[in-house]
């Protein structure tokens, strides 16, 4: 685990696309794992000029998404579905064929974990790996248990997380209480990850995550230290505890 520390929140999207457009043009066939939450979205926007601008072409691209909150129709706004198209794919030239967001939605909410474990599985593995954190340590929606689950699965979301997440929605209520989150196997299996933290209210776990050496599943992104190629891309705010 590497970190890097940036001004703000535009010096952490900028690093980050770095990284990106770097392995994208080497990388024409790359299988991106993608993260939803506001601090990837200045990376995305970057990631829609370099395709504007032909610096980037996405047309072989495929990408696979942490999560996806159970219940919420594709189409309603709070979805991480929507948000991906909205924030990134309705903007660039990935065939909506290679897009893969899990599906809450259905009768057998395991065989939907199953079938994305295979689909990811059979694409040969994610080779760059976009993470976020929760304010609790949570990566994707792997909640601090007293155990964690390695693949695919559907959780329940901790009252803390549902109220993080309230204020994309009209209140805390409206909140799913599960979801459908890749395990850390699918995530420490990637090639290459790259978190990215901003904003101060981020800078308790991040500190606890770089100082600290204990792994465990009260801390999920502590399994991170065990992956041998994650960079940590850090604003001042988030590195303010360091
Ligand atoms: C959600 C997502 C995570 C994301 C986290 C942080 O809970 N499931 O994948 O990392 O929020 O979001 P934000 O970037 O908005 O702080």
């Amino acid at each position: 685990m590497q970190y890097i520390v940036k001004d703000d929140f535009n010096g952490i999207s900028a690093a980050a696309y770095d990284i990106y457009a770097d392995f994208i043009k080497k990388n024409s066939g790359a299988i991106l794992g993608l993260a939803t939450g506001s601090t990837p979205i200045g990376l995305y926007k970057l990631l829609i000029d370099g395709y504007k601008n032909k610096e980037l072409d996405f047309s072989q691209i495929s990408s696979f998404n942490l999560d996806e909150y159970v219940g919420l129709d594709p189409k309603n706004e709070n979805s991480y579905n929507s948000f991906m198209w909205k924030h990134l794919f309705d903007h660039i030239n990935i065939r909506p064929e290679n897009v893969h967001i899990p599906s809450g939605q259905g009768e057998n909410l395991k065989n939907n974990c199953r079938e994305y474990d295979r689909l990811i599985a059979s694409s040969g593995g994610i080779d760059l790996m976009l993470l976020g954190i929760g304010e609790n340590g949570h990566i994707a929606f792997n909640e601090p248990a007293k155990s964690l689950k390695a693949n695919t699965h559907v959780v329940n979301l901790c009252p803390d997380t549902i109220e993080v997440n309230s204020r994309f929605f009209d209140n805390s209520d409206d909140v799913p209480k599960q979801a459908i989150t890749m395990g850390l196997s699918q995530i420490l299996k990637s090639k290459r990850i790259v978190l990215l933290a901003s904003g101060r209210k981020k800078a308790k776990a991040i500190a606890r995550l770089i100082k600290e050496e204990e792994i465990s599943c009260s801390f999920p992104v502590s399994f991170l230290r065990v992956h041998t190629k994650t960079t940590i891309i850090l604003d001042k705010e988030a590195a303010s505890l360091l």
